[in-house]
């Protein structure tokens, strides 16, 4: 998908982040994570988010001021991550030819409660802006001020929702600091469902650093476990302990777009199923009959989109059959962008990117180039959805 298509079905990105110029400089000014900071011998600053990236953060910062550290932590934060012209240039590049931008990890969950609500405005007035310079190519997810009080929370609901490229928020799993599973949050996610804003759900925290091991904190495995397994797994914890509480039938007309094709629940949720319906205490509870209670597949194909950011095209297909009958409609594609740039940098980050490739083959290799499922999942899906009519 080197050139732009000749089919006419549209193109879109529903996973694709920046950082607005205003939140890198919050990072520059931080001396925990996520931060970001320049090495001697580095041409970019490097950009660290992480908790499995600190034990690299303290080695480099342990080698003093002016020494070149052997390995960087962190990833280089490289002109991809705030640039808007970048940004069209990328999609230009990929054929994609329309993006629902979103802030990337950790978004403003580590922000003072005084601080959030302000910065929130900026932050999504300056989505707004960069959308309506470039009308009908881009939209955007809202970022939440969830460390501010409830009501500076509703209120930045309200600001997003009357902007008018906003098509949803984007949403970590630590909601107001006890997950998505805690009751405190519900008057937010009804305000969501009110406003018509659904919930693009994305992994930051993964799991324990020492789930990974000593080999992994002194830098043997690269970033590969907290994002190809922390990741993953943390978004399948958050949603199962959702459904667990019963949020979805206390807010059934919320919508959410799980990252990274769901994590593992395509291919856990008939095990989630089996262990409600086999687990004692939730029979004492009378929680385990169907019906009334609505299964995980049901929620799934009810109130879930997955992302089709998995890679190949065995999990794709694992996500459309999750999604159930028809459920090719409720996967998009998406890149991740910034993240995942060619290893090496430089020219090769303005030409194609293999991760993106991967990508549109995987959807290629499920359904067949220009069939009509490929081309839901390319875009389709994502135009009604999303109602990405050009208004
Ligand atoms: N790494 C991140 O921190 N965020 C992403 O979205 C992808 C990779
Ligand atoms: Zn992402």
């Amino acid at each position: 998908m080197a050139q732009p298509r000749a089919s006419k079905a549209k193109v879109v990105d529903v996973h694709t982040h920046m950082y607005p110029p205003e939140y890198i400089r919050i990072l520059e000014s931080r001396l925990t994570i996520p931060l970001v900071r320049s090495f001697p011998g580095a041409t970019d600053p490097r950009l660290i988010l992480l908790d499995a990236e600190v034990p690299a953060l303290n080695v480099a910062l342990s080698s003093g001021p002016a020494a070149t550290p052997s390995v960087l932590p962190g990833r280089p934060l490289t002109r991809h991550f705030a640039s808007l012209s970048q940004k069209l240039h990328f999609m230009d590049t990929h054929g994609i030819d329309i993006s629902i931008v979103s802030l990337a990890n950790p978004w403003l969950d580590f922000l003072p409660p005084a601080t959030a609500g302000p910065t929130a405005t900026s932050i999504n007035t300056s989505f707004s802006s960069m959308c309506a310079a470039h009308p009908g190519r881009l939209y955007f997810f809202a970022a939440l001020p969830l460390t501010a009080p409830q009501e500076a929370i509703l209120s930045s609901i309200a600001h997003a929702a009357a902007l008018p490229y906003c098509r949803g928020v984007i949403l970590g799993t630590s909601g107001l600091g006890s997950g998505l599973d805690d009751p405190l949050l519900l008057p937010i996610l009804r305000a969501l469902a009110t406003a018509s804003l659904p919930i693009f759900l994305h992994p930051h925290y993964g799991l324990p650093n020492a789930v990974f091991g000593p080999l992994a904190a002194a830098g043997a495995y690269g970033h590969v476990l907290p994002l190809a397994i922390g990741f993953p797994v943390e978004t399948t914890i958050a949603v199962t302990r959702m459904y667990l509480a019963g949020v979805f039938d206390a807010v059934p007309s919320l919508r959410m777009l799980l990252a990274h094709s769901g994590g593992c629940l395509p291919f856990l949720a008939g095990r989630i199923e089996s262990c409600i319906v086999h687990d004692g205490h939730l029979a004492v509870l009378g929680k385990t009959a169907s019906p009334p209670r609505r299964t995980v597949w049901e929620v799934l194909r009810e109130q879930v989109y997955l992302d089709a950011v998995i890679y190949s095209n065995v999990g794709l297909k694992a996500a459309v059959q999750a999604a159930g009958e028809g459920g090719a409609g409720r996967v998009m594609f998406g890149t991740d962008h910034p993240f995942f740039p060619p290893v090496g940098g430089g020219e090769g980050e303005d030409g194609v990117w293999e991760s993106v490739e991967l990508n549109s083959l995987a959807v290629e290799g499920a359904f067949g180039a220009g069939t009509p499922g490929a081309e839901g999942v390319m875009g389709g899906n994502a135009v009604e959805v999303f109602r990405l009519f050009g208004e």
